[in-house]
């Protein structure tokens, strides 16, 4: 491990796509920093094992295991400063965070949605925009702040919604974008392009235009 890389934290609950894209834009030279571990909040999340394929440290942190929100975040928060990460990602992490851990990262926190936030915040965005008769859906990468999915948008990713989609297949199409936009991200950041400033997401010092 060197270290004048930026040194990451990826958090997941499930398959872990998104972690295979971070790792394997890391195995390309497309993105120059280190995935210091991989934090799950549940023992059967498949990205542990991406990890483990990987040799990126993993640990699980069950939520079940805590009386209350505020105890397993705060746990996850010692969890994840053990390894001292300039940036902490989230990348299908499926539980609501205490103000206390956001605002603990805030400006080195990001989050992939799969919408065009502000549209769909929460769960369901794929059914949501069939439901709502979208011509369009997609996928946001945001810095997290307390609101729920409301933090500064740093990059997003467009899709048609085709006559026939489903959920899955409607997801399936997102989730091919997800996997370009959030490594570029990543790599906006860990070149030091990317920064949350006053609550403002600047890239090369200017505002982003979406
Ligand atoms: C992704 O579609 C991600 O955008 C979504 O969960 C999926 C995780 O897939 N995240 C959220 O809905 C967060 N609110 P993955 O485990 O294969 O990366």
């Amino acid at each position: 491990m060197s270290s004048d890389k930026l040194s990451v934290v990826v958090l997941i609950s499930g398959g872990g796509s998104n972690l295979q894209a971070l790792i394997d834009a890391c195995e390309t030279g497309y993105l120059n920093v280190t995935i210091a571990a991989v934090i799950s909040n549940k023992a059967s999340a498949g990205g542990l094992e991406r990890a483990a394929k990987h040799g990126i440290p993993s640990q699980v942190l069950e939520h079940t295991q805590y009386d209350s929100r505020e105890a397993f975040d705060r746990a996850l928060m010692a969890l994840i400063d053990d390894y001292q990460p300039g940036l902490v990602v989230l990348a299908g992490f499926m539980r609501i965070l205490t103000g206390e851990f956001t605002q603990h990262y805030l400006g080195r926190m990001l989050n992939i949605h799969p919408s065009l936030l502000p549209k769909y915040q929460g769960l369901h965005t794929h059914q949501r925009a069939l439901d709502a008769g979208d011509k369009e859906h997609g996928v946001s990468v945001h810095f997290v702040t307390e609101e729920l999915d409301g933090g500064p948008v740093v990059r997003q990713a467009r899709v048609p919604v085709l006559a026939d989609d489903t959920a899955d297949s409607l997801a399936a199409r997102v989730l091919v974008e997800e996997h370009k936009i959030y490594p570029e991200v990543v790599r906006w950041f860990a070149e030091g392009r990317l920064k949350l400033e006053n609550g403002v997401a600047l890239l090369d010092e200017q505002t982003i235009a979406l």
